[in-house]
């Protein structure tokens, strides 16, 4: 059975993949999605044009991974395309922010996305896809969103650095990496403070339509727009104690 799963799904860039995917590839049984509000997931069900399978759960416990683990192995999947969109932000200074909403980003956004890409790789093989939703926030460090962007550094750097792993399998990896997206990010985490209010702002399609062109294109990296293409380069000439006091400017953090 050939199938795309998408963590993620119930909302924003998950929700918009899950759209997208089935009108690009052509051939596909069935789509995984997975994500905790069930009626999300079954209004998916209702509008897509291939069969869904809806994993409701919470990828911070560990019932989930073992869910989709047991139907992998009956279903004798062939997932073409994995995409981990799972993920929140919460922004503020960290000592502001309870430690365990802290934790709890690292675990969902880190080891979630870890666990699930590492549950999914015996069933990837050559032409097979990952797309890992990371941030324009893992190419710098960001006083005011501590926490969250060095966990998106650590799903760049994982993603980049497993691609190279997994060339000889034939399976592409992509990090996908945009900035601010038009999505219910922003009711978790806050409102962001002044330039990146609005002046930066994509909107999921966008975001989508971009990764998934990237992705077909074998690309390492997917970041959407001009203004976050020159913020990547852009930090990678800057030193990083600077990289941090101005972003740290950026974020209204005195
Ligand atoms: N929006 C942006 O500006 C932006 C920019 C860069 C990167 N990103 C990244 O893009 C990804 C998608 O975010 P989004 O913008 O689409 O936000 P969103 O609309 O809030 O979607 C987040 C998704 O994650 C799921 N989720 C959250 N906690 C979960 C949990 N414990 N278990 C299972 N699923 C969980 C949510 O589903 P349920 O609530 O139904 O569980 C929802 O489907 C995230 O990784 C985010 O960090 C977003």
């Amino acid at each position: 059975m050939r199938i795309a799963l998408i963590t993620g799904a119930s909302s924003g860039l998950g929700k918009e993949f899950a759209k997208q995917i089935p009108r690009l590839y052509k051939g596909l049984d069935e789509l995984w999605a997975v994500a905790r509000r069930t009626e999300r997931l079954k209004k998916l069900e209702q509008e897509s044009p291939i069969p869904v399978r809806i994993f409701d759960g919470d990828l911070n416990r560990d019932y989930i991974y073992e869910r989709i683990g047991k139907e992998l192995e009956k279903q004798s999947a062939d997932i073409r395309m994995l995409v981990n969109a799972a993920g929140f932000g919460k922004m503020g200074k960290f000592e502001d922010i309870p430690l365990a909403d802290q934790l709890s980003m690292v675990d969902l956004n880190c080891r979630g996305l870890t666990k699930m890409t590492g549950i999914c790789l015996p069933y990837l093989s050559r032409g097979s896809r990952i797309l890992n939703v990371a941030s324009a926030a893992a190419f710098s460090p960001q006083p005011g969103f501590a926490v969250y962007a060095a966990g998106k550094a650590y799903v760049y750097r994982f993603s980049t650095a497993l691609r190279t792993e997994l060339v000889s399998r034939g399976i592409m990896v992509t990090a996908v990496c945009p900035g601010p997206v038009d999505t219910e990010f922003f009711q978790v985490s806050g409102e962001l403070p002044g330039a990146f209010k609005s002046g930066f702002r994509k909107t999921a399609p966008e975001v989508v339509k971009t990764a998934l062109r990237d992705a077909v294109r074998g690309r390492a990296v997917s970041v959407c727009g001009g203004s976050m293409k020159a913020a990547r380069l852009g930090a990678k000439m800057v030193p990083e104690p600077l990289l941090a006091y101005l972003m740290g400017r950026a974020n209204q953090i005195r």
